[in-house]
């Protein structure tokens, strides 16, 4: 697998002195405070940024910029001041937003490279070859497009092509540093992006088995591969899995991912992901108006592959599992049926009451798997659950589920950090009682009320061992089709790759 398709913007760091783009982004501290060569451009056009400045009534804050085109005096076409805002309080994720704003700008210049100069004094919080990777994260993000289908580009037609921007020089006073600083927030970039083409990716493209070749790909960067087909989840006895996948022609895959940068006596982490890649309802059909959307049915699985691929890239140190159901939930004449009852891997059975409520027989099978094979010293599954997180918390925020306070901790730290939200919901006996059935051990539809929580509830009986810190997280209102930020523009946002890559970069690596 190609570190990264061949559309990625082009990130390289170059010294303060080396020559520049004509597209010129210049970070400006609040104020403004000119850094040397915004100001020594000051002098050289007779001041015609800080006219600029004046007329804009531009004073740097964060996220704010002024564009200066064809200045007096200058050889550059276009220089953008951008405001980083107070540099001294400003985290990584407030520069990862602000390298988004600088994608966003120099890449609306109409040319292929542009030049960002960051030049920062002491005060800032993190060392300035930081500052510049962390910003050219954010531009790498904001560059991605899934425009692969349009055969007709704008460009084709007013031969525009080499205006296309495809590569930003990130100018600093150390950028051997600041290159190696990148290498590994590009693996997560890499990561979220590999994330986000699955997901936006249309499901009679990426069915079960595509989709398990596209995660068979991180072979290419020493993830170990194995995946399963129909005969060898049979054999383990995965019949809630099987169950949803028996309506549609293309067969389940499971595929298991593994990275092992840790000590080899240290049990594995676990991330299970619901790969759902297409969502009909099945013979509970769902109604048509939007029904396109459920392509994204497999934003869980997207972000368990973008994860394993960030951890394999920054040859993260730990040890990490990443085990994914590939299904598709179709409704047919072999289609399972409401009432039916299923025997899930774990041994328990299952009445299944709607057959659109299918994430939780394709996680409780993966889950039980999981622990049964690898005893994972913790274990997250992320899935598109249920609508019912999105009438709780609407689209910014992710629910959590989590049976330990210490990893909840852990991941409410790390929503911080990264900006993905996230929200802890309960889990209780209260939730359990909904989900008793008559027939069966448990039933797969908790009733009216809490449908989020009675869905975690169910998952929560397919945790093997109750002393495991487990944690379920409800993407359905944040994989996809989410509120457009400076980072993410695109309908699949590849969300919970950064979260989870801080998660364990904190907390599980030794
Ligand atoms: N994939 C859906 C949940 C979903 C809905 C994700 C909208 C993203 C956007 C899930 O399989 C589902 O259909 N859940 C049902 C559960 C219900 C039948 C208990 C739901 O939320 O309506
Ligand atoms: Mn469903
Ligand atoms: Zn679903």
């Amino acid at each position: 697998m190609p570190a990264s398709p061949a559309d990625r913007l082009e990130i390289t760091f170059a010294s303060l002195k080396e020559k520049r783009a004509e597209v010129l982004g210049l970070v400006v501290g609040e104020g403004p405070q000119f850094p040397p060569i915004a100001k020594q451009l000051d002098d050289d056009g007779d001041g015609v940024l800080s006219r600029a400045v004046e007329a804009a009534a531009f004073k740097a804050k964060a996220k704010s910029s002024v564009e200066i085109l064809a200045p007096t005096g200058l050889k550059e076409k276009r220089v953008v001041l951008i405001g980083s805002g107070d540099a001294e309080g400003a985290e990584e994720n407030d520069w990862v937003m602000l390298g988004g704003v600088v994608g966003s700008k120099l890449g609306a210049a109409n040319a292929k490279t542009a030049s960002l100069v960051v030049e920062i004094d002491g005060e800032a919080k993190l060392p300035e070859h930081e500052v510049a990777a962390a910003i050219a994260l954010g531009a790498y993000l904001r560059g991605y497009k899934f425009d692969k289908y349009i055969t007709k580009k704008e460009s084709d037609e007013d031969g525009a092509k080499d205006r296309r921007f495809v590569k930003l020089v990130v100018h600093c006073s150390d950028p051997k540093k600041a290159e190696k600083s990148f290498a590994s927030r590009k693996a997560i970039g890499d990561g979220v992006m590999l994330a986000r083409d699955l997901v936006n990716e249309p499901a009679n493209v990426l069915g079960p088995v595509e989709f398990a070749e596209r995660a068979e790909a991180l072979k290419g960067v020493g993830v170990e591969v194995e995946v399963l087909d129909v005969k060898e989840i049979k054999k383990k006895k995965m019949g809630a899995l099987l169950a949803v996948a028996q309506g549609s022609s293309r067969p389940a895959r499971v595929v298991v991912m593994r990275w092992n940068g840790g000590k080899k006596s240290e049990a594995p982490i676990a991330f299970i992901g619901k790969g759902v890649v297409f969502d009909t309802g099945g013979i509970s059909i769902k109604p048509s108006a939007g029904m396109e959307d459920m392509k994204g049915d497999m934003g869980g699985a997207a972000c368990v592959v973008g994860l394993m691929y960030a951890l394999a890239g920054r040859k993260a140190k730990v040890n990490a599992v990443g085990l994914i159901g590939c299904v598709e939930n179709m409704p047919s004449g072999d289609a399972m049926r409401p009432g039916d009852i299923v025997t899930s891997m774990s041994g328990q059975t299952i009445e299944v009451l709607n057959t659109d409520a299918e994430g939780r027989l394709v996680l409780a099978d993966v889950m039980h798997y999981a622990q049964e094979r690898f005893e994972p010293q913790m274990m997250v599954d992320l899935a598109t659950l249920t609508g019912a997180i999105m009438v709780a918390l609407g689209k910014s925020y992710a629910g959590l589920f989590c049976n330990n306070d210490e990893l909840a901790e852990g991941i409410l730290g790390a929503s911080e950090a990264t900006g993905e939200k996230t929200w802890r919901m309960p889990l209780d006996k209260a939730f359990h009682k909904m989900i008793d059935s008559k027939n069966a051990d448990v039933k797969n539809l908790g009733g009216r009320w809490g449908g989020a929580c009675t869905a975690a509830a169910f998952l929560e009986r397919f945790v093997l061992d109750k002393d495991t810190p487990w944690a379920h997280i409800d993407l359905a209102g944040t994989a996809m089709d989410a509120p457009k930020n400076e980072i993410n523009q695109s309908w699949g946002s590849g969300w919970g790759v950064r979260l989870l890559d801080r998660l364990v970069a904190d907390r599980y690596e030794g």
